[in-house]
């Protein structure tokens, strides 16, 4: 059995797999949001200490399996510095003390594999990858053959929900708040720009659509002055722009791009509205849509550990002692994941 640890944001999880059979044995996650609601985000110091807590009493959970793990895989980037240290210390001491190979796993690599769950992997892909951290779309066709071939320049489809929500006085996270709101709302109320709408670039860009999003709350008198119709309506326009700007740069990679299977993951694929365009979009072009299971959108180990099995089988277990956090390196446009 392969035990994976995931610790990059604020979620302490863990996961053991079956190595031959890819069946999940055991999957479970602590989630600190009610903690950083307050804060209107994720407070790295807080973070980490929650996770020093969290992340032994979810090990202490399978200590009956300890005897059947033959491998531990862990998140080691990208992710908050102090967080990924909390995952990464444990997964090398435990891999230390039994003797076992470490296998590092780059967190974006995760939510690929998140489609993979108890099933064979299955490549080459197109993907569509939005969470809290990053936006990109990847053409993915191996463990050392994912080039990026869009990303965003400034904040992530996730951040921007996620500050929205902020600006009309909501909680934390902003994506499930927004997108049930948007789902009550007139998206045609507020005319939002769609970020680079007139640009030949196949790139992202969110901070003006978020600044657009600002100047209504401004002109509405503040958030403690907007109505729930107000709130609905806003959610919806802000989420009809985004989808708009996801949708056309998406479209001028599918034409270019001859991959049939084309995926959407990390936790924003969770939203409905979202998954709705992109199946949309794959129909136009005769591509289909894949998703993950809802539950494995957000952060979780389970993903962690089922990109730990094929990495393991293709000779990247290390000495425990050998791994090293490499929380925030550049990634952009062009370069291989
Ligand atoms: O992948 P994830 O769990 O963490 C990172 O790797 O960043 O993604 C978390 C992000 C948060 O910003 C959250 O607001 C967003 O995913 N999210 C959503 C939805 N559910 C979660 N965004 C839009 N719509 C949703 N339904
Ligand atoms: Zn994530």
């Amino acid at each position: 059995m392969l035990l994976s640890i995931e610790s990059s944001c604020d979620d302490s999880s863990i996961a053991l797999t079956e190595i031959e059979t890819l069946r999940l044995v055991h999957h479970a996650k602590i989630s600190q949001e009610a903690e950083h609601a307050r804060y209107g985000g994720v407070v790295p110091e807080l973070a980490s200490r929650l996770h020093a807590v969290d992340l032994p009493r979810l090990l202490e959970g399978i200590r009956s399996h300890f005897c059947d793990i033959s491998a531990v895989a862990v998140t080691n980037e990208p992710g908050l510095a102090v967080t990924l240290n909390e995952g990464v210390m444990m997964a090398k001491s435990f891999a230390i003390f039994q003797k076992l190979p470490l296998v590092p796993v780059h967190h974006l690599k995760g939510h690929i594999w998140s489609l993979f769950i108890e099933k064979p992997t299955r490549l080459p892909l197109l993907v569509i990858l939005i969470s809290g951290g990053h936006t990109m779309i990847l053409r993915v066709e191996g463990l050392e053959a994912m080039e990026i071939l869009a990303t965003s320049m400034d904040d992530s489809v996730g951040e921007s929900y996620d500050k929205v929500a902020k600006m009309m006085g909501l909680g934390y996270p902003g994506g499930p708040i927004v997108e049930a709101l948007a789902r009550e709302g007139d998206p045609e109320r507020f005319d939002l720009p769609v970020p680079l709408r007139n640009s030949p670039l196949i790139a992202f860009s969110l901070s003006g659509l978020k600044n657009a999003v600002r100047l209504v709350v401004e002109k509405l008198g503040g958030a403690g002055a907007m109505s729930e119709q107000d709130r609905r309506d806003l959610a919806a326009s802000f989420q009809k722009a985004i989808i708009a700007h996801l949708v056309q740069k998406s479209r001028k990679l599918f034409a270019a791009e001859s991959i049939p299977d084309v995926a959407l993951v990390g936790g924003a694929s969770a939203n409905l509205a979202i998954r709705g365009a992109f199946e949309r979009l794959c129909g136009e072009f005769g591509k289909r849509l894949h998703t993950a299971p809802l539950e494995f959108c957000a952060d979780n180990a389970a993903m962690i550990g089922r990109y730990g099995i094929d990495a393991l089988a293709a000779g990247y277990g290390i000495d425990p002692s050998q791994i090293r956090v490499r929380p925030n390196r550049k990634l952009q446009s062009g370069m291989k994941l």
